[in-house]
């Protein structure tokens, strides 16, 4: 049998589709961000990021490479092991103190990945609740759709943000029924919001667990980072906040913050947690030094947003159709999978700005998209040269404006 023939014809597919995925080949430049260079094929050069989730830019913090280079200096790079068999360090002990404090929480559980978090914690959870019904938004980000597979439990899924729905899924169960409500606090794709107040108030009334995936918002909202049920004021009404240390925190793991009792379950069944390697020390300390950093200072989230804004402002000024967002997400629509790469090739080799394509299965088909994410470093000049860039990739591929700009036409 010609095994490799399978693998081919899968890449003929996704090509075929228009959603074969092509990654530029980049190396940030510490200290210089949103710059980068750009391995191109006939060379190095200098490009401009628009798309990192790297949101603060922290990964690039003094203190936080300070602490990474410190302790792997002292400690080494490998965590040397499970956490069960030899993995347990104290940055990693002092990491999961400083989570539980961020979300007002008896106690927080680290794994190696946001992906993971989800993936193994919402099925340990679940499976530890006889007969446990999920109930699980739409738009929620495949990480959770992976934990609810693999829980084998009973779901139903409510239409996004809908709480009509999820009410009426709810008053359908079985009221003895243990039951999690899960959701994001900020969907990352469209930058809308969940009502958090409005689910835990259905949480109370039918007894219900909450679940939130907070990996879009802890560091950037909330008066010390602690996310959307931070500023919102919700934190002590759900049960289990996620978020990860990879994006606002600029470092790599995932995190659970809860009750004592559960995450000591979740500790004690998860074999995302159990059997894998823990994460290496220094990463434990450089998380540690962004959080720590972000608890105190605020001129991050506050230039973050007021250039998220300014990034609306501009484009939306310029036609080009700006995708509503309540948070510091600039989506920015296509609506056409083969014109979305086409697109983002023609932003980096004539522009010098990188912007991935986002396609199909990332968002549904049809609403293609340019996903921009303003850091607090992307100064008036570089938001005015992407606004010219993207008007110019627009005119040439004579894609559609805004309905201000066409009723102005
Ligand atoms: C909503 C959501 N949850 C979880 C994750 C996974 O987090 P991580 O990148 O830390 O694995 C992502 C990744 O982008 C995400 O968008």
């Amino acid at each position: 049998m010609d095994y490799n023939a399978f693998f081919v014809s899968a890449l003929d597919q996704l090509r075929h589709e228009r959603r074969y995925r092509v990654f530029a080949d980049l190396e940030r430049i510490a200290g210089r961000f949103p710059h980068a260079y750009w391995h191109a094929p006939e060379g190095k050069r200098e490009v401009v990021i628009w798309c990192s989730n790297d949101y603060l830019g922290m990964a690039q913090h003094p203190q936080v490479i300070g602490a990474m280079v410190d302790v792997a200096a002292r400690m080494g790079t490998g965590a040397g092991g499970t956490r069960n068999i030899a993995g347990t360090n104290h940055p990693l002990v002092e990491l999961e103190r400083e989570l539980a404090d961020l979300h007002g929480k008896e106690a927080a559980l680290v794994f190696t990945s946001g992906y993971v978090s989800n993936q193994t914690g919402i099925p340990t959870i679940a499976k530890l609740l006889p007969n446990c019904l999920i109930l699980s938004d739409a738009l929620n980000h495949n990480s959770m759709i992976e934990g609810v597979r693999q829980s084998g439990c009973d779901k139903v899924i409510w239409r996004h943000n809908d709480l009509g729905h999820l009410e009426e899924l709810l008053k359908a169960a079985d009221p003895d029924r243990p039951k999690i409500i899960l959701f994001e606090s900020l969907y990352s794709m469209d930058g809308d919001v969940a009502p958090l107040h409005a689910i835990c108030d259905l949480a109370d009334k039918y007894n219900a667990m909450t679940y939130v995936d907070e990996v879009h918002a802890v560091g950037m909202y909330g008066p010390r980072g602690g996310g959307v049920t931070e500023r919102d004021k919700a934190a002590h009404r759900i049960n289990v906040i996620e978020g990860t240390l990879a994006k606002a925190f600029g470092c790599l793991g995932g995190y659970i913050a809860g009750s004592a009792a559960m995450i000591d379950a979740v500790r004690s069944y998860a074999p995302g947690f159990i059997f894998t390697t823990a994460l290496p020390p220094a990463i434990c300390a450089a998380a540690t030094a962004a959080i720590r950093h972000l608890k105190t200072s605020q001129w991050e989230r506050d230039r973050h947003q007021d250039r998220a804004a300014r990034v609306k402002a501009v484009l939306t000024a310029a036609g080009l159709p700006v995708m509503p967002s309540d948070t510091h997400i600039v989506p920015v629509l296509v609506a056409d999978p083969e014109k979305v790469k086409i697109a983002t090739d023609m932003l980096l080799e004539d522009h010098g700005i990188y912007i991935q394509p986002i396609n199909y299965p990332t968002v549904p088909r049809g609403l293609e998209r340019l996903r921009i994410t303003p850091s607090p470093y992307h100064d008036d000049v570089l938001i005015d040269r992407l606004a010219e860039a993207l008007v110019d990739v627009w005119e040439r591929l004579q894609l559609p404006k805004n309905r201000q700009a066409l009723a102005a036409e």
